[in-house]
């Protein structure tokens, strides 16, 4: 009896008998570990290899004899992808796969709320496991390190420390579906152009206090299951297979126990990829060698050469059991997790989730003379103007690319917002008239016969006449237009927008511009136009999110996750680092200098002192908020304690609003040059008017410390310590200090 009972404590099977009958590897009662060396105990060497890399564009082998199931990924941060062949791009052609689109990673920051985040990552999680899929090769949280990257707008801004705090619901909330979270691309991928072949150059400190966090806090915090290595190199070692990046920091100091996935086509060698931390090779055609043999799976680095590498000794099956038990204990947590929940798709919650998101993203930027929101009853006729009105958003961009169920655009969105105005629509520009990504159609006919001086002069003459002009424009997914692939190739609007605004600034006073993008732009009519919201690119929802904002049924709360520069030279990385990278004399690597260091972003807008189009945390409201000075509960704490600062923060609007009350830290004297000042904490509080919140942020010594490069430690020094109190990187309420003993 006793036997049974610890047999049963210990394995989780009801009997013996049953025990016997059912392998420990298919008990999902036992523990993981457990099964996960049963099941490796039982592989050949070909079967623990043949988890290592795709059989199929997205899916890699499980092990068929054993009954442990495959592998099947999917694109991508803001939504399911649609199913595509086994062995190519194009569709698959199935009709059942038509997926919410969310807002773009952006926009998820700019709601600076972490609840918005866990929402997100349980719908698109939900969405993931309705279709079968084991991991969501997302979300992307690389930095925004300049404006002109192709891929910020999958990203989650230019803070460490938001796009920390923001990921780590998200992955939560994907892996709660029994799904993995595939963070990505670690790391350093901070450009398009030349993806593949960039070495970035970087001080250690700039690593670990700018571009890791993140991804530290997916893994240590948020528990992430996966990890895509980026493209580009670092060490002269490209991240796919890295030793300090993979082994050193991810697995080693992290303790990383799940798996490492690489980009696709990401691997360029098979020693490499043995002994420098990738455990799954995927591939962009069938090799994985980019342009290969059809059906040439088996050549992948981590296929046959790999085995027979295995076979001669020359590589160690240490080194592959490792890989083995990571890819098993995915699918333990995944596949052979009978526990897990089943999902849902295109449901209506998943809508509401997204719209939802894009309320609290969008960003007011700018309301002169609170012409915003529209009174409906004032607005008998409104002339939407510009491409991206009408443009699906959806298609295009790359990997993110999606088949949606819908898209309301927001010319839809104005309309069905405001069923008695006349709202009439002029072109305004022509940008790109395409709609099309891997055979995903938009069925738009965005052709156009007029000029562009005919299309200004057409929304002038309606302009006129109407009581309020709304202008979309800003970028669209196109090559260079905040696309996969291919950076920007300047800050500026393309295709003649600025000449659009001018003439409809002039034409009416009643003038708001909506910038579609995941990336900020030159704004050279700033002063011209008395209302700009930042409308990102907000998915199925959009024109009912941006309608909420523009009518006022929703009172935006967005805050910028990112720095808008005036112009690209207030950018550190184009004033004194390198973007893109110089390619070195034998034209297969180019190096790039992140010489700005940690002076990325607000940080170096507030070394120099400058003056941004609109800065970092910068936001406003339909209502006003007042700030009472911020006081600090104690002078001093010591390493193991902790001080709070609390301010009270009141809506003294006519509305409710949300307010995000920001905490910047900046060590007064340090030993080593440091930023200013350093978001540290951020709180999102909802005030009804006259309402007042007391924020307390507690202060702890972790919160103090910078990475000591030379020690390979983070660490702290005693000493006095400000804590600044904001709605943005700029607009500083107040402050307080106290000292580290
Ligand atoms: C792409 C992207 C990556 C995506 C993968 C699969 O090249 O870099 O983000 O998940 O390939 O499409």
């Amino acid at each position: 009896m006793i036997r049974q009972i610890l047999f049963s404590a210990i394995f989780g099977a009801a009997t013996l008998t049953e025990a016997a009958a059912t392998p420990l590897y298919l008990n999902d009662d036992a523990d993981i570990e457990a099964r996960v060396e049963d099941a490796l105990n039982r592989m050949t060497l070909e079967e623990k290899v043949g988890l290592l890399h795709a059989q199929s564009k997205f899916s890699s082998r499980g092990v068929s004899r054993l009954g442990i199931p495959e592998v099947w990924c999917t694109d991508g941060p803001h939504g399911i992808r649609a199913e595509v062949k086994w062995d190519e791009w194009d569709q698959a052609g199935w009709t059942n796969d038509s997926c919410v689109a969310f807002p773009a990673l952006t926009c998820l920051a700019a709601t600076w709320n972490p609840d918005m985040a866990m929402a997100y990552g349980q719908a698109i999680g939900e969405e993931a496991r309705y279709r079968k899929k084991t991991v969501l090769l997302g979300p992307g949280v690389n930095m925004y390190r300049s404006p002109l990257c192709g891929r910020n707008f999958e990203y989650m801004g230019e803070d460490p420390y938001l796009a920390s705090v923001m990921v780590v619901p998200y992955v939560q909330g994907v892996q709660s579906n029994g799904v993995a979270a595939c963070v990505k691309h670690y790391a350093l991928n901070n450009q398009e152009d030349w993806r593949d072949a960039v070495n970035v150059v970087v001080d250690d400190r700039t690593l670990h206090e700018i571009y890791l966090p993140a991804f530290k806090a997916a893994v240590c915090d948020g528990g992430a299951w996966a990890i895509m290595g980026g493209y580009n190199l670092y060490n002269n070692e490209h991240c796919c297979h890295n030793q300090v990046l993979l082994n050193d920091i991810l697995k080693h100091d992290w303790g990383f126990d799940g798996v490492v996935i690489s980009d696709w086509a990401g691997v360029h060698d098979t020693r490499e990829a043995a002994h420098k931390g990738i455990d799954m090779e995927f591939g962009t055609w069938t090799d994985g060698l980019k342009n290969g043999k059809k059906n040439a799976y088996d050549d992948y680095y981590m296929a046959d050469p790999y085995i027979r590498f295995l076979r001669t000794g020359e590589l160690s099956h240490k080194e592959l059991d490792d890989k083995a038990r990571r890819v098993l204990r995915l699918i333990m947590r995944t596949e052979m997790n009978r526990k897990r929940p089943y999902g849902s798709f295109s449901s209506p919650e998943h809508y509401a989730a997204a719209r939802r998101i894009g309320d609290e993203g969008i960003v007011l930027l700018q309301n002169k003379g609170n012409l915003l929101p529209i009174d409906r009853n004032k607005a008998s006729r409104i002339l939407v103007v510009g491409e991206n009105a009408v443009k699906m958003m959806t298609v295009g961009g790359g990997s993110s690319s999606l088949k949606v169920q819908r898209e309301i655009t927001p010319l839809e969105g104005i309309m069905a917002a405001c069923p008695g105005c006349a709202v009439d629509f002029e072109r305004g520009y022509v940008g790109d008239t395409g709609g099309e990504y891997n055979g995903v159609v938009s069925g738009q006919n965005l052709n156009e016969t007029r000029t562009a001086s005919q299309l200004i002069a057409d929304a002038v003459a309606k302009a006129k006449g109407a009581d309020y002009v709304i202008f979309f424009g800003g970028l669209n997914k196109a090559d260079h237009q905040d696309a996969e692939g291919s950076d920007r190739l300047g800050m500026a609007l393309p295709y003649h927008q600025d000449d659009v605004i001018e003439a409809l600034a002039k034409a009416n006073p009643n003038f708001i511009v909506v910038n579609i993008s995941g990336n900020g732009v030159e704004m050279p009519w700033i002063n011209k136009v008395p209302a700009v919201l930042q409308g990102w690119y907000v998915g199925s929802e959009a024109g009912e999110a941006l309608a909420d904002v523009i009518f006022g049924d929703v009172n935006p709360s967005g805050r910028l996750p990112m720095t808008f520069y005036a112009t690209l030279n207030q950018c550190s990385a184009h004033s004194v680092g390198q973007f893109p990278g110089v390619w070195r004399d034998n034209e297969k690597i180019q190096d790039c200098n992140y010489a700005e260091g940690l002076l990325t972003g607000y940080r170096w807008i507030d070394a120099k002192k400058l003056k941004p189009l609109f800065p970092f945390g910068h936001g406003l409201s339909y209502t006003t908020f007042s700030y009472s000075k911020p006081k600090v509960n104690s002078g001093s704490m010591t390493a193991d304690g902790s001080v709070e600062i609390t301010v009270d923060v009141t809506n003294t609007g006519s509305r409710e609003g949300a307010e995000v009350v920001q905490l910047y830290l900046a060590d007064v004297k340090s030993s080593v040059p440091r930023p200013v000042k350093e978001l540290k904490g951020f709180r999102k509080v909802h005030l009804n008017p006259g309402q007042t919140a007391t924020v307390t942020f507690k202060v702890t010594e972790d919160m103090l410390r910078f990475y000591d490069d030379k020690a390979g430690e983070w660490r702290s020094e005693p000493g006095k310590f400000e804590a600044h109190i904001g709605s943005s990187s700029t607009d500083i309420k107040g402050k307080t200090d106290f000292n580290l003993l």
